[in-house]
């Protein structure tokens, strides 16, 4: 189910949001988009080794077939660190049409059992009560975002399919997430022509919701965050 995006209200702000028309919330999952969203690629939320796991990691790694994780040994032996993307083929997933499977590695959201990865602000709150930006994982989870628009633009991608990096296993508060996300996303079609498109692909309704609240809040948050 693919959700449009509110378009402006006032031709002023239809010229701040040209993104928006670039920009969509599919409900679905990532291995098994409509043909007719006609992506050319798609983003994993991977771990460190680049080798697969749960998630949506496994479900890449599944569809793509055994190829991709022997490519990753081959090509990527060191992994990929945390805030970073690296770019591989489709493999198996080529027969929907995908061309390129871009890996980011999101952070793991500080506990206080010992996850903590240190903060950007000294002294900043270590949970979602941080403004936004004002967090080591916000500003890995960024990061991450930042390198896939890079590779996205450096592969020719047309229309890069992005699952909600680091909300699943890894714990990021979804509501925070969506905001890093979309405002990344935002920022990078203001000044990019590729991709043509970003389709923000969530898991369920609920999921979705969380995009479309940022996006619908976007006049209230992307003024006072601290951008990274
Ligand atoms: N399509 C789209 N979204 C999906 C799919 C799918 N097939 N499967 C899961 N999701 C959603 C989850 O509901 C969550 O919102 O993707 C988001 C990210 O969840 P995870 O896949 O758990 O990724 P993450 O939180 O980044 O944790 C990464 O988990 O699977 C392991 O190897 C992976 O160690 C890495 C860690």
């Amino acid at each position: 189910m693919d959700l449009s995006l509110p378009q402006s209200p006032t031709p002023a702000d239809d010229a701040l949001d040209g993104p928006l028309a670039r920009l969509a919330i599919h409900v679905g999952d990532i291995t098994a988009l409509p043909a007719g969203l006609r992506v050319d690629a798609i983003a994993n939320a991977a771990n460190e080794t680049l080798l697969g796991g749960g998630g949506v990691d496994g479900a890449i790694h599944r569809a793509a077939g055994p190829d991709l994780a022997e490519h990753c040994r081959t090509h990527h032996p060191g992994g990929c660190p945390t805030g970073l993307a690296k770019h591989t083929p489709a493999f198996g997933l080529e027969r929907q049409g995908i061309r390129h499977i871009l890996h980011a590695v999101g952070p793991v959201w500080p506990q206080e059992d010992g996850h903590e990865v240190g903060y950007a602000m000294p002294g900043a709150p270590t949970d979602d009560s941080a403004k936004l930006g004002y967090t080591h994982a916000d500003n890995l989870l960024a990061s991450c975002y930042v390198q896939l628009f890079a590779l996205a633009v450096r592969h020719g991608v047309r229309h890069l399919a992005l699952p909600a990096i680091s909300t699943g296993v890894y714990r990021f508060p979804k509501p925070r997430a969506a905001r890093i996300a979309f405002g990344h996303a935002h920022g990078h079609l203001h000044r990019h022509e590729h991709p043509e498109r970003i389709t923000f692909v969530c898991f369920s309704d609920e999921d979705a919701k969380h995009y479309h609240d940022a996006i619908q809040t976007r006049g209230e948050w992307m003024a006072n965050r601290r951008r990274v």
